[in-house]
């Protein structure tokens, strides 16, 4: 038998409407129903409530900690770097002559320049540092055994592209250090076997330094790699909203002993 309700207290009953209060609408419940009708006359074009249901609402195993965030904190840094480099290359020049230049007129001149390239130098050093914590995570807390092998291998290729982002970025200024840091990187890359000598005529653009290289790298840097990045982030996240997330390895799996019982 079900129980009656017990009343609602005095103070959250609604109170009685006052003579010529239902016609009055207020501001904020236009804007309420605005919104909801906007996201109403997309869903019913897209279907994509689904979709953002699918992706948004799941459960979480118990004991899931701070250091769950990190993919989520590299993926952030990601962010900030293409917003970041998509200003700075509004005002940069990948051209020998004024490459340099164009990167002092940047910090000195331009509104806020100083700002985002600071943001844009230690973002990159931020990315680097928190995509290999995510990735200790994921080791120590064994989450890229299976059926996590696919998200672990892609986050690998994740973890190179992102190295070789701070690698042909780093150049870009066009300083005294950034050249001849380029150019002891490259002759590094060509002692590799096999393809080392091969992988360092690609970077360069041919046997020497030269104007090619530097558009070259920056070709690498600012197209194809976020590109590649964005593309392989999509995957990744795919995955980690299809399989979830792995518990951490001290939570013991629940016993349902009745479950067991009854199957056997
Ligand atoms: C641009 C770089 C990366 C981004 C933006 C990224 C982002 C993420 C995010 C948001 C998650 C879910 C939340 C979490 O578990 O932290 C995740 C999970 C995961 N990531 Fe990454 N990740 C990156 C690189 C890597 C690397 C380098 C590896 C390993 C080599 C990796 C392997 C994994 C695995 C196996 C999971 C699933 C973890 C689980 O099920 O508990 N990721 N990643």
């Amino acid at each position: 038998m079900k129980l009656p309700l017990p009343p609602l207290p005095t103070a959250l009953q609604p109170k009685p409407k006052r003579p010529g209060e239902a016609e009055r609408v207020k501001p904020l419940d236009h804007a309420k129903e605005a919104g909801i009708a906007t996201v109403d006359w997309v869903d019913e074009r897209t279907s994509l409530s689904g979709a953002a249901r699918w992706l948004m609402f799941r459960k979480v195993p118990k004991g899931t900690n701070w250091f769950y965030t990190l993919g989520s904190a590299t993926l952030f840094a990601f962010l900030s770097q293409a917003v970041t480099g998509v200003f700075l290359a509004m005002y940069y020049d990948p051209s020998v002559t004024h490459a340099y230049e164009s990167a002092r007129h940047i910090t000195n001149d331009v509104f806020l320049g100083e700002f985002v390239r600071g943001m844009h130098k230690w973002g990159s050093t931020l990315m680097v540092i928190l995509v290999c914590l995510h990735m200790a995570r994921v080791f120590f807390f064994g989450a890229y055994k299976y059926p996590r092998e696919l998200n672990w291998v892609i986050g690998v290729v994740l973890l190179i592209l992102t190295f070789v982002m701070s690698f042909t970025g780093y150049l870009l200024p066009f300083d005294q250090r950034s050249y001849w840091a380029t150019v002891v990187g490259v002759n590094i890359n060509g002692t590799g076997p096999l393809v080392g000598p091969f992988l360092s005529d690609f970077l360069r653009g041919g046997a020497e330094f030269g104007s090619t290289t530097l558009s070259r790298f920056y070709a690498i840097h600012m197209l194809l790699l976020p590109g590649a990045i964005i593309g392989l982030i999509g995957a990744h996240l795919y995955l980690v909203a299809r399989l979830g997330t792995t518990a951490p390895p001290w939570m013991k799996a629940e016993s349902h002993e009745g479950i067991r019982e009854e199957s056997i």
